[in-house]
This record gives structure tokens, C-alpha cells and sequence, in this order.
């Protein structure tokens, strides 16, 4: 029987040095796959917006979308911690709807936890949901519901004051009660800078090396994303491809009558 993960273990590994895999999913194929692989956490996260359903960015993404894509990825998890993605407009509104939304994210959908981005601004809706038990997870730097206001996927932190904020956000939500931080699209020695100053594990994706944990979408480790790939991510393998091959093969034999053989045939 495996153990569940829980955010104790994620508190240990921060304080023993032990670096925290971390990737999203979205379906129960692959939250059982990458459970089985032995991840630490899985993020359920509004990128489905861009990578599943097709969006330009995660803004669209509605909570009933969220509940069902983590319902089944909690069926494919038996040991890995599942954290699920407030999707924008489900926190930023009130404080009363921020708690009813994470608390609807745990028990509908199922997760041990939920991330919510922002930092000093959130400080107040991460406390609110925190007292109700819930354990959250804070995102600061490059925060994609924000793309408007920064005007694109742009790093975040180059310069001084920006940086100076971004600690700021860090110390902030860490002291409102989250128990992990995502930092997104900053530069490596900021954050090594805010790791060194956070007991609390720092989770990054382009974020350098000196972060406690790193998160990739699945999508795009696996160049199942071909539209556009970030610097920061590295391509495990070429899933595309063999998939493009499959369907081409399967076509050809439906045409050309080869397929069903009597192999796959009732006599
Ligand atoms: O939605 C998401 O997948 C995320 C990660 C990129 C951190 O927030």
C-alpha cells in the first residue's frame, strides 16, 4: 500500500534538502502514470485551459472545468499530493466566494490542496482559506492570470524594485500561511534569493536551479504542445510524433482493408 503524500512530507523535504518534482495533469491516464513514476505532487492546473481545451490563455477556464478535470486526477492518484488551480474570478472577487470556490475544489473535486496566484494583494484571501484547513499553495512572478496587466509572458523581477516586490510577495504569503510558493519566470539568483529567505518550499518553473522543487505542464515535457515552446522548458520525449504515426498508420489500413484482421476479428 503506498503512502499518501501530504504537505508534511513537502515541509520535510524542504528542510532535508530534498528537491520536490512537481508536474501538472489533467486526466487520469497520466495522474496514474506520473503517480506510478513516483512524482511528488501533481498540480492540477488552469494551463488546461491553453494546453487541453485549446484557449490562448487560462482566463476562460471556469471552476465546473476545474472540479471535473481534478475529479479525475485524484481517480488516477494513490500516493502522490494533488494541489488544484483556482481558475481567475473564483478568488479574486471576495473574500466569502475565494473560501465557498476552495472549499467546492476540495470537496467536489477531490484535491488535498488549492494555488492561487498573486502575493502581498492575496495575503488576506490565503489566510481566510488557510483557516478553513485548506493548504495553500501561492504563485508569484510570472502569474499567467495576469497577462494583461503584463502585457504578454514577459520574466518578471529584472529589475530592482520589481525584484524588491517580488521578496516582498514571497515573505508575505509565506507568513498569510501558504505552504509552498510557485515562483514563475524570474530570474535564477532572485530566486535563489527568496528560497534563502522562505522556510517554506519554493516550487519553480523557470526559476533556475536554486529553487526547493520544480513544475513543468506535461504537454509541453513531452512535445505534445507544438505550438510554442518557452526556454525554460526541457522535451523528454516526442510524444507527437508517435502519435501522428499511429493515427497515419490506422488510416492507411482502414483504407487499404488490412484492418480488422482476422487477429481482431469474432469468429
Ligand atoms: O496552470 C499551471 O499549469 C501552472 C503551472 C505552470 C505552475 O500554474
Amino acid at each position: 500500500m503506498k503512502k499518501q503524500t501530504t504537505i508534511l512530507d513537502i515541509q520535510r523535504m524542504k528542510a532535508e534538502g530534498e528537491k520536490i518534482s512537481v508536474l501538472t495533469a489533467y486526466d487520469f491516464p497520466f495522474a496514474r502514470l506520473m503517480d506510478d513514476a513516483g512524482i511528488d505532487m501533481i498540480l492540477v492546473g488552469d494551463s488546461v485551459g491553453s494546453v487541453v481545451s485549446g484557449y490562448d490563455n487560462t482566463l476562460p477556464v471556469t471552476m465546473e472545468e476545474m472540479i471535473y478535470h481534478t475529479r479525475a486526477v485524484v481517480r488516477g492518484t494513490s500516493r502522490a499530493l494533488v494541489i488544484v488551480d483556482m481558475p481567475f474570478l473564483s478568488y479574486q472577487v471576495d473574500l466569502r466566494e475565494a473560501r465557498l470556490n476552495a472549499g467546492r475544489l476540495i470537496k467536489e473535486g477531490g484535491a488535498q490542496a488549492v494555488k492561487l496566484e498573486g502575493g502581498e494583494n492575496v495575503a488576506e484571501t490565503i489566510a481566510a482559506i488557510v483557516a478553513m484547513d485548506i493548504p495553500v499553495v501561492a504563485h508569484i512572478g510570472l502569474t499567467p492570470q495576469s497577462i494583461h496587466r503584463m502585457g504578454g509572458f514577459k520574466v518578471q523581477g529584472k529589475a530592482a524594485e520589481q525584484a524588491r516586490q517580488l521578496l516582498t510577495d514571497a515573505l508575505a504569503v509565506e507568513a498569510a500561511g501558504a505552504f509552498a510558493v510557485v515562483l514563475e519566470g524570474i530570474p535564477m539568483e532572485l530566486a535563489r534569493e527568496i528560497t534563502a529567505a522562505l522556510s517554506i518550499p519554493t516550487i519553480g518553473i523557470g526559476a533556475g536551479v536554486h529553487c526547493d522543487g520544480q513544475v513543468l505542464v506535461i504537454h509541453d515535457i513531452l512535445g505534445l504542445c507544438e505550438k510554442y515552446s518557452p526556454k525554460f522548458v526541457k522535451r523528454y520525449a516526442d510524444v507527437s510524433e508517435t502519435i501522428r504515426s499511429g493515427i497515419e498508420e490506422y488510416i492507411r489500413e482502414v483504407k487499404g482493408g488490412e484492418f480488422p484482421d482476422e487477429e481482431h476479428s469474432f469468429k
